[in-house]
């Protein structure tokens, strides 16, 4: 079977390099023309464990993957293409921004000369796949092409994995030919026994906005109730214990912790409340779950200042700048929304993070960047441990050099033991404990 992939982002790297491993011959396109030259030497534009090993191997060595900046010659061949670009949030909307969608859909209706299967992977609001139809009919025979939805679920950090494993594949399907080379493409998982959902393109589409969504939900009310259990002498990780043992809870996606972020809870969320407003249906349970979200970064940096008597001039310590541990994305990341905060209140930021300094440094150049995390707690007023990475378990905190007295932790993924940091002398405030 011969794929192309037209998108290099996070997803369509990630999908390209999965299934030249597969055995796939695959073509991954962007019109990007010095991403595509990077890529030919296996550089990868973003972090993510273990993909430049599988970008090179099978870029040099199995020769399955390849990329070109031209869709024309890849899409002729393809007996699938599958359509990965960004789905942005709208600058001035929280719809989602289809456009690229859009102009991928008119080329690939320029280039196709024999019958192959158009796969939205992108996130795309429920009805975009039929529309990407409509738009290649307009040159192309139905009989000479089919659509189908493909949702992904890869985290990142974990991306490769989830890919090679994951819980469940999606297929949205409208006839029984595309389904079936659908489960052809997918038999590599029936290895793992994993389950393929076959469903119709809508709700295929929505299941990926509502797994999301759902996930985001689950956040958002634990969040609010560590809020809780600050107030009356309870603590979070006991709660989340305690209902996350219920099979029909389940304990994932139960961490408190400052809010979510990345490429995908905030703009999923807001797309999906979107898409509800527009059929006029009640999803005022998302709406709430995004108000929240949203208000929880400056209430907990309020927080901050106040429980550390942090004012003008002086210095804090942010560990951790992605919006998770193992990448080196700061799309929405809770940490840098916080450092902007604390430095429009004349608060000085010094920060460590194993792999996302260069993309912070970019956009905020107020941040003092350090070698590590104890150069980056050096005679500051308060720590604010904001990225669970592993490397920041398990500090020395008695190596940490500081003249101030008082001296706060604000561990807002409760990777400590209080009881531990307040022995050490420090001021310890978790999260919902
Ligand atoms: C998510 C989905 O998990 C994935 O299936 C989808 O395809 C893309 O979006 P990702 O954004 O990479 O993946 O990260 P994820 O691990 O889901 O975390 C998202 C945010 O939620 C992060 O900010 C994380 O810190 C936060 N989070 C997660 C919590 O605050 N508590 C938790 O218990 C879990």
């Amino acid at each position: 079977m011969k794929l192309t992939i037209i998108g290099t982002g996070y997803v369509g790297l990630i999908t390209g390099a999965c299934f030249a491993e597969f055995g796939y011959e695959t073509v991954c396109v962007d019109k990007d023309i010095n991403r595509i030259i990077e890529l030919n030497q296996s550089k990868c534009p973003f972090y993510e464990p273990g993909i430049e090993e599988l970008l090179n191997k099978h870029l040099n060595k199995t020769k399955l993957l390849s990329f070109s900046n031209s869709l024309s010659q890849s899409a002729e061949s393809a007996d699938i293409i599958f359509i990965t670009v960004g789905t942005p949030s709208k600058r001035l909307e929280d719809d989602a921004d289809l456009s690229f969608v859009w102009d991928v859909a008119r080329e690939i209706s320029n280039n196709i000369k024999k019958y192959c299967l158009i796969v939205t992977k992108s996130t795309v609001p429920v009805g975009t796949t039929k529309q990407v139809k409509q738009l290649i009919l307009e040159k192309i025979d139905e009989n000479n092409f089919d659509v189908v939805s493909n949702p992904e679920f890869l985290r990142e950090g974990s991306a490769i994995n989830d890919f090679m494993r994951p819980d469940r594949v999606v297929i949205g399907c409208e006839n029984q030919k595309s389904e079936n080379i659908m489960r052809e493409l997918y038999r590599p998982l029936n290895l793992n026994e994993t389950p393929i959902i076959s469903t119709s393109i809508e709700s295929s589409e929505i299941i990926k906005y509502a797994s999301n969504s759902f996930l985001a939900t689950k956040i958002s009310f634990i969040n609010q109730v560590a809020n809780l259990c600050e107030q009356v002498g309870a603590n979070i990780q006991d709660v989340a214990k305690g209902m996350g043992i219920d099979k029909r809870i389940g304990s994932k996606f139960l961490h408190a912790g400052p809010g979510y972020g990345g490429s995908c809870f905030p703009k999923d969320v807001k797309a999906f409340i979107n898409t509800a407003n527009k059929h006029n249906v009640d999803l005022s349970i998302l709406s709430a779950v995004n108000n929240f979200n949203d208000q929880r970064v400056s209430e907990i940096t309020n927080k901050i200042i106040a429980k550390s008597n942090l004012s003008k001039g002086d210095t804090a310590a942010i560990l951790g700048l992605s919006f998770k541990p193992n990448t080196d994305d700061i799309r929405d990341s809770t940490s840098i929304k916080i450092g902007k905060i604390l430095n429009e209140k004349g608060i000085n930021v010094k920060s460590y993070d194993p792999v996302a300094m260069d993309n912070a440094k970019k956009e905020n150049p107020f941040l003092t960047l350090c070698k590590n995390a104890y150069e980056a707690c050096e005679d500051v007023k308060t720590i604010i441990i904001a990225t669970e990475w592993n490397e920041f378990r398990a500090l020395d905190l008695k190596k940490i050099v500081n003249n101030k007295n008082n001296l706060c932790i604000f561990d807002l993924r409760n990777i400590y033991k209080s009881e531990e940091i307040k022995e050490l002398g420090f001021d310890y405030f978790g999260t919902g404990k």
